[in-house]
């Protein structure tokens, strides 16, 4: 049995069609990483995850229990970390976890070592006397993840914990979300950047206008959106007739100069308008060693040569330009 289910959840907005009989299934311990670019409908399917909205159609359920029907004895076993943190006055931090502890019926004793527990695993600890509200974005963000661990609950539905964080603020907020894995979480978690879940989830579901456009594993996404290898290639000069030359060569699928869509390993070294992206057609056969070895016969200099990553950003522009079925 699946931990978190879907069966053609669909929720309208007046007549406005948020989500469309979506399916999903996310077994337990897993982490699931939920992508889509804004509006797309994640806050929307995690709100009615967390009991908080009612689907117009279709089921969602947790752990077997169904949203709508059955949200208390859902709600014990799931931790909701919205998109936005309310404001808290004039709290402190231990007050603020002791608050939503005693919500959670958690008293004495218990709700000391808890606390206590939570911010230790946070990296809030040194903080347990500051104000809420002159913690920093990132600081806040763990706090709101320490509340919803009060409860220990299997599943963890986290709307867009990283974002506005600066980068190492990000790498926390993984670290936390890695230990929170390897205590056999079941998580949820949204974003708009892919490569952020890439290496934190087992697979990802990717949406877009209410739609599921992917469901799998991570390297399933990369596999299927990958449309051959392609490489960089910088000359000294003449970039143009450079690429018009390769687009004649045999195994050449494609040739653009210029920004691609993918941060390949060119940029930043080299301006935009000099880098040629050379997709090779996987079939043919032909190596990519044909590629330089035609320049230098043709009296370019190459300055440059490397094999673009076909990164997961990659993949889900082409995901959800709709260029792969
Ligand atoms: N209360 C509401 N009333 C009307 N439309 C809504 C409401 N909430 C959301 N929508 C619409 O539903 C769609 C999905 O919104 P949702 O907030 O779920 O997207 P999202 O994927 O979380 O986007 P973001 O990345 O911007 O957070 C959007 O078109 C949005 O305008
Ligand atoms: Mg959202």
């Amino acid at each position: 049995m699946s931990m978190i289910e879907t069966i053609n959840l669909t929720k309208r907005y007046d007549s406005f069609e948020a989500l469309k009989s979506l399916n999903l299934k996310i077994d337990e311990g897993e982490c699931f990483g939920f992508i889509g670019p804004n509006g797309a409908g994640k806050t929307t399917t995690i709100k009615i995850l967390a009991t908080l909205l009612r689907p117009s159609s279709g089921q969602a359920m947790i752990n077997g229990l169904t949203v709508g029907y059955q949200n208390r004895q859902i709600r014990p076993i799931i931790g909701y970390v919205p998109d936005f943190m309310g404001a808290y006055e004039d709290m402190v931090v231990t007050e603020y976890l002791e608050f939503f502890a005693a919500a959670f019926n958690i008293h004495g004793a218990q709700r000391k070592r808890v606390v206590s527990d939570v911010l230790e695993l946070t990296d809030l600890a040194y903080k347990h006397d500051a104000e809420v509200n002159s913690l920093s974005r990132g600081m806040q963000q763990r706090l709101s993840v320490a509340r919803v661990l009060l409860h220990d609950p299997k599943v963890l539905l986290m709307d867009e914990p990283a974002s506005g964080l600066d980068p190492r603020a990000r790498i926390e907020i993984r670290e936390l979300l890695k230990e929170l894995r390897r205590m056999g979480k079941t998580i949820l978690i949204s974003s708009h950047i892919l490569h952020e879940l890439a290496e934190l989830c087992s697979s990802v579901g990717i949406i877009e206008r209410g739609e599921l456009l992917f469901q799998g594993p991570v390297r399933d996404v990369l596999k299927r959106a990958r449309m051959g290898r392609v490489y960089q290639v910088v000359v000294s000069d003449r970039t143009g007739d450079a690429a018009r030359l390769l687009e004649k060569a045999p195994g050449v699928a494609s040739v653009s100069i210029g920004a691609e869509e993918s941060a390949g390993s060119a940029n930043g070294h080299y301006a935009d308008d000099r880098v040629i992206h050379v997709a090779m057609d996987d079939d043919s056969g032909e190596s990519h060693l044909d590629i330089p070895n035609r320049l230098v016969n043709a009296g370019f200099r190459i300055t440059h040569f490397a094999e673009e990553s076909v990164n997961l950003e990659t993949a889900f522009m082409r995901l959800t330009k709709g260029l792969v079925q």
